[in-house]
């Protein structure tokens, strides 16, 4: 599993209990989610349908680094299956996983389309003689 994204952790970005806000950081997941369906599928069309059930074991504090890596774990007809993980670097201890986050593909007319895809596919595989 690739980590792509990774957040410095800003005084706006707290709870009054001085730690990350847990809304800040669960709609960073669902952006750096949903590029990566964007990405896997081809299309800019997705929306977020399910999300499994979401521990925060750690968390993180003012200036503290955080990353967060995705990675799809089922290509269904119309949706993905992706799986989620999010670490603090400077703590090194893990903030959260979430087994299953589910997007559904859409067509213009806002409804569920067969995406046709079965596998991920790498950047390095989309841009030749790219290696990001
Ligand atoms: C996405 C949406 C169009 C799907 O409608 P639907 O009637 O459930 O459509 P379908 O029954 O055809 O299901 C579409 C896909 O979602 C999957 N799915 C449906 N409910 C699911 C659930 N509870 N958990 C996991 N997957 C689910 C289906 O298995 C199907 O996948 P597949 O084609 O790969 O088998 C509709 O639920 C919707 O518009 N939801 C709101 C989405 C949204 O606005 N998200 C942002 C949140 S603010």
């Amino acid at each position: 599993m690739n980590f792509h994204t990774r957040k410095w952790i800003k005084p706006e970005d707290l709870n009054p209990n001085g730690t990350l806000f847990g809304g800040s950081l669960l709609k960073w997941i669902d952006e750096e989610a949903a590029i990566y369906t964007i990405c896997q599928l081809d299309n800019n069309r997705v929306v977020t349908k399910y999300m499994s059930e979401i521990n925060f074991v750690s968390s993180a504090r003012l200036g503290d680094v955080i990353e967060m890596g995705i990675t799809a774990t089922h290509f269904g007809t119309t949706s993905i299956t992706l799986y989620c993980e999010v670490r603090n670097k400077i703590t090194r201890q893990r903030i959260l996983t979430i087994d299953k986050i589910v997007f559904v593909n859409m067509n213009e007319d806002g409804k569920p389309e067969p995406h046709g895809k079965t596998k991920i596919v790498y950047s390095s595989e989309k841009f030749k003689g790219d290696n990001i």
